[in-house]
């Protein structure tokens, strides 16, 4: 009997939206439901690994034998990312991750006066750039791309602009994968290569992806 093909390596994944406070009851958030992290750290766990979990707000069970850590921002995803990162092997950023957040929570309620209203936005930083460009860098990195058109030229550019090691991309211009659907398909990226991953429910391309994860850090050894 072959071991598992993660057995012995660490797996950190980030899943999930993330939630930018206005004030105590308004927030920015994106539709991200989670369900493509929550099922890629399933797969690993189920694959052998030994996983951590750091999800933003979603509504979503714990995967059985996966370390869950709960955040909200995106400034607390990255805490939460970098202080769990020494000792990973992988590192696999599958969160959706606000890019701008306001520059400030109010400790009240805005109260509504004017016509409109202007929120200053301040860009968040880059968790998965940070991740790779870090002195405790997993061996593997791995990104996640959302996209509506040019779907390879897009990824090939984050791959190369992060300093990725592979990165798994969807076309969320259809209505049948991506962010709220159950169902996805993969195209990933790495240097020299790519390998499609067909239409299934989000568990068989999580695992399909683990697999490729699990042959690509042998590459390595
Ligand atoms: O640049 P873009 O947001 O499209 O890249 C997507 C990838 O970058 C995802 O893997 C996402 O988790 C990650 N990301 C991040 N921190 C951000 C923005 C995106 O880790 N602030």
């Amino acid at each position: 009997l072959r071991p598992p093909r993660l057995a012995g390596r660490r797996v950190l994944v980030s899943a999930g939206p993330t939630f930018e406070d206005i004030d105590p009851v308004r927030f920015l958030g994106n539709r991200s439901s989670g369900k493509m992290g929550f099922a890629v750290a399933d797969a690993a766990r189920r694959m052998g690994a030994d996983v951590t979990l750091v999800a933003g707000p979603v509504s979503l069970p714990t995967p059985p034998g996966v370390a869950r850590i709960d955040v909200r921002r995106a400034a607390q995803m990255r805490d939460a990312v970098l202080a769990a990162l020494p000792g990973q092997d992988v590192y696999i950023g599958a969160a959706a991750v606000a890019d701008y957040a306001p520059a400030e929570t109010l400790p009240q309620k805005l109260k509504k006066s004017g016509d409109s209203l202007t929120l200053t936005l301040v860009r968040t930083a880059d968790i998965l750039a940070d991740v790779a460009a870090h002195a405790a860098r997993p061996r593997l990195v791995v990104g996640f791309a959302a996209e509506t058109s040019d779907l390879e030229a897009y990824a090939r550019d984050k791959l190369h602009r992060k300093g990725l090691d592979l990165i798994a991309a969807n076309d969320v211009s259809r209505p049948d994968q991506g962010f709220e659907a159950d169902e996805n398909a993969l195209a990933v990226f790495w240097r020299d290569g790519r390998h499609d991953i067909g239409h299934g429910p989000k568990s068989r391309v999580a695992t399909e992806l683990l697999l490729l994860i699990a042959q690509r850090l042998e590459a390595m050894e």
